[in-house]
């Protein structure tokens, strides 16, 4: 069959969708700016010695899933690559916070991403999503993305 007559229209709503995408983009950062009121401490700093203590061993101090025990996670198991922008764009601060705060498993991804519940505080997970979001991926939430 030929497809052409509909090809204007299906990029039109490609770029209807993007746009949906991108306002909603902004909405989420304009959200961001507000949301942290009720958390203070939700900034990000601080969040490095914590990255740097506990995350960096298998992730890499420059997140970039590079850490020395990046190897020993186990068969075809990789501590990701948090400096993957257009990934973690696509994770939501809370998305983060849940894996980050529970561990790999509670979001159906490997056991081998530990959680940090016991460890440290919620504030203390928000300054660790901030820090990744900040100075490693220096990416925000911008959608869901097929
Ligand atoms: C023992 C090794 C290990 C430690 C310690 C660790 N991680 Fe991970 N992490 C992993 C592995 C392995 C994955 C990938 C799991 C998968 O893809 O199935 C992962 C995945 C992630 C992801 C991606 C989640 C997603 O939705 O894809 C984030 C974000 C993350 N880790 C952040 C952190 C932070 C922040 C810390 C420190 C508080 C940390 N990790 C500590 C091994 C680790």
């Amino acid at each position: 069959m030929n497809m052409t007559p509909f090809r204007a229209g299906t990029i039109s709503i490609f770029l209807f969708a993007g746009l949906i995408a991108f306002s909603g983009a902004a909405i989420s950062a304009e959200k961001f700016k507000a949301d942290p009121g009720s958390n203070a401490t939700w900034t990000g700093e601080g969040g490095l010695d914590n990255f740097v203590g506990t995350c960096a061993p298998c992730h890499g101090e420059g997140g970039k899933g590079d850490g020395m025990l990046a190897e020993s996670l186990g068969e075809g198991v990789k501590a990701r690559d948090l400096t993957d922008a257009k990934y973690l764009s696509t994770k939501t601060d809370d998305e983060l916070f849940k894996v980050v705060k529970f561990g790999g498993a509670s979001v159906k991804l490997s056991d081998a991403m530990p959680p940090q519940k016991d460890t440290f505080t919620d504030a203390e997970i928000k300054q660790i999503v901030q820090y990744v979001r900040n100075s490693i991926c220096k990416c925000k939430y911008e959608g869901k993305k097929k």
